[in-house]
């Protein structure tokens, strides 16, 4: 075991498989204390048995949380906060795509809620823990699919019209919009935030929605990344002191490159991150909107 993280507290969603256990367990490898998230127990688990055996660190950890839901995330963040009073490294690696529209517990668009509305929450919620532990670096996975995106304001949940491939590279989007917006805010304050795009990676990602993107995941498995190689740019960003101090990039391959035009909209980031905060504060985060 590499000692370069030794007394760095992680915490990794989205680490029961694909690019975030591969991360999850690089950061455990270098000696980091790394709390995993999972929404299955056992998996989770399995999991943190594996890293643990592998990397002969003892400090990792699993917490439970659908975070889809934005009880469960705010649960999450709860338990994070009791356990610990540092939080060095936040990765929101947790995403997913959905070929037909599906609706969550607080009635929003599946994506959104999951590939969005969870990072922003989620960091909302530590944000002051992760402050407290500057330096710090926060981590949001997010993908060259951005390009495609476009946020609808008027749409925010895909009701009018849904297209899981644009909804999916919306939501990436919107993932570099929040990591720009916060990188603004939280200038200065010795806490940095980056996004980054794994490349194209034989994961799970695709398999959990059935029809045209399970097909296509597992006829290009041949020809996508290895976990381990989509990983790489999380683990530089979380862990390289190339890195120190640098803050509101996009990085593929580690290294730090332009992210769509569109992107750099400060208005339109500034915008998302108000009409997010609207729709993620009080007890009703949105009515379930009539189906048309
Ligand atoms: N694979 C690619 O080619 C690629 C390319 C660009 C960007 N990305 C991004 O990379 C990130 C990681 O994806 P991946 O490729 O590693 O996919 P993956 O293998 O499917 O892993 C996704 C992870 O997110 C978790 N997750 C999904 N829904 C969840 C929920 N409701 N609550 C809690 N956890 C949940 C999964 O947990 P379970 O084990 O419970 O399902 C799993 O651990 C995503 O943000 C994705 O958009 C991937």
């Amino acid at each position: 075991m590499d000692e370069t993280m030794k007394g760095r507290v992680c915490l990794v969603t989205g680490a029961t498989q694909g690019i975030g256990r591969e991360t999850a367990h690089a950061l455990a490898a270098r000696g980091a204390r790394v709390t995993i998230v999972g929404r299955d127990p056992a998996r989770g688990q399995a999991v943190v048995d594996e890293i643990r055996a592998a990397t002969g660190n003892p400090a990792v950890e699993l917490l439970v949380a659908d975070l889809s839901s934005l009880a469960s995330v705010r649960a999450l963040a709860a338990e994070v906060r009791k356990r610990h009073d540092k939080l060095h490294v936040l990765v929101n690696n947790a995403g997913a795509i959905f070929t037909r529209r599906e609706v969550t517990v607080d009635g929003l668009e599946r994506t959104f809620a999951l590939n969005h509305l969870a990072y922003f929450v989620l960091t909302e919620l530590l944000v002051d823990v992760i402050r407290a532990s500057a330096p710090a670096r926060i981590v949001n996975v997010a993908s060259g699919a951005h390009s495609r995106g476009r946020v609808h304001f008027e749409d925010l949940q895909s009701e009018k019209h849904y297209n899981g491939m644009l909804v999916y590279c919306t939501s990436k989007l919107e993932n570099l919009y929040f990591t720009y917006e916060l990188a603004r805010r939280l200038a200065g304050s010795g806490v940095t935030v980056n996004a980054a795009h794994p490349g194209p990676v034989a994961t799970g990602w695709g398999h959990n929605t059935p029809g045209f993107f399970n097909v296509l995941v597992t006829l290009g498995k041949p020809f996508l990344r290895t976990p381990k190689k989509g990983a790489e740019t999380l683990i530089y960003l979380a862990s390289s002191p190339e890195v120190e101090g640098v803050s509101g990039r996009y990085f593929f391959n580690c290294r730090a490159k332009r992210s769509s035009r569109r992107s750099y909209d400060e208005a339109a980031a500034r915008r998302l991150w108000e009409m997010t905060e609207a729709i993620t504060r009080g007890p009703s985060p949105a009515p379930a909107a009539p189906s048309t």
